[in-house]
């Protein structure tokens, strides 16, 4: 069964308020103009330009060279073709974490040169003073906490957080801390479903679970992870709901046959 569209603009008060009524938000991440169309007129209601694209877009082995330059380039696309979902921008590996300075300057930049509403930045603790920074700037911040992949060299690899009581008790603790900063939402990655729902239940702001089960507020999905474009890794948190990949390359397997076999142009596509 599909659901109705509603085409009403999606903004950080609408997101707020579906927590507060029990609705769940859909966000899906996007890189370019097709995928921002595709995502916006299928009604995902919050559409991140996630520095996943380092990985599933340039071919990179982390999201760590990914720089503001591709970013912005990237944001810049999906949001001309947004009509209707919210358009987060990721801050990129050390676009925030020199200066509080350079943070709000990075942060300004998605919203005056590539038409973002908001921003993501990971961590906690440490970047609640940034988070309060760029808020007070009147830029809405998404958190993120838990499995936080530009710390992947610190963190040791791409694994479960949050699982031991001490490291549970922190992820709870920064999230209250980025709530009372200002961001508006907080995205939970890899972390157990039961420390999910409680750090659910103790904050206001809605949190967007990927790899943190169903208790979340809403949830988010790499593009190319759930339909198929990535063929590297799937994760385990990770539901496929289609093979483009396979699809693609079946086509194109198609073309050049038809061209070798001489069966491609045909009259119809000729002048
Ligand atoms: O970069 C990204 O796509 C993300 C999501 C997976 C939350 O951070």
């Amino acid at each position: 069964m599909s659901t109705q569209v509603k085409m009403s603009k999606v903004t950080t008060a609408v997101i707020r308020e579906m927590k507060r009524k029990g609705e769940i938000i859909t966000v899906l991440t996007a890189y370019d103009y097709p995928t921002g169309l595709v995502v916006d007129e299928a009604g995902v209601d919050i559409i991140l330009v996630g520095d996943s694209l380092g990985m599933v877009v340039l071919g990179y082995d982390s999201t760590i060279p990914v720089t503001m330059e591709d970013m912005l380039h990237h944001t810049k696309a999906v949001s001309r073709a947004v009509k209707r979902a919210l358009v987060i921008g990721d801050m990129p590996f050390m676009s925030y974490q020199i200066s509080a300075e350079e943070a709000l300057y990075n942060a300004g930049r998605f919203l005056q040169e590539a038409d973002a509403h908001g921003v993501k930045l990971e961590g906690g603790r440490e970047v609640a003073e940034i988070t309060r920074r760029i808020t007070s700037a009147g830029i809405p911040v998404m958190a993120h906490l838990g499995l936080t992949p530009q710390s992947v060299h610190q963190i040791g690899g791409y694994r479960v957080q949050g699982k031991d009581e001490a490291s549970a008790k922190r992820i709870l603790e920064d999230a209250k801390m980025l709530e009372e900063a200002g961001a508006f939402s907080l995205v939970l990655e890899c972390v157990p479903a039961s420390l999910a729902k409680l750090v659910t239940e103790s904050i206001s702001i809605p949190t967007i679970g990927i790899g943190a089960g169903i208790h979340c507020d809403g949830q988010v999905l790499v593009l190319h992870d759930m339909l198929g474009m990535f063929e590297k890794f799937t994760p385990k948190f990770v539901k496929q709901y289609a093979q483009l990949n396979v699809l693609m390359k079946e086509g194109v397997r198609q073309y050049v046959d038809e061209v070798r076999g001489g069966l491609f142009p045909e009259k119809k596509h000729s002048f």
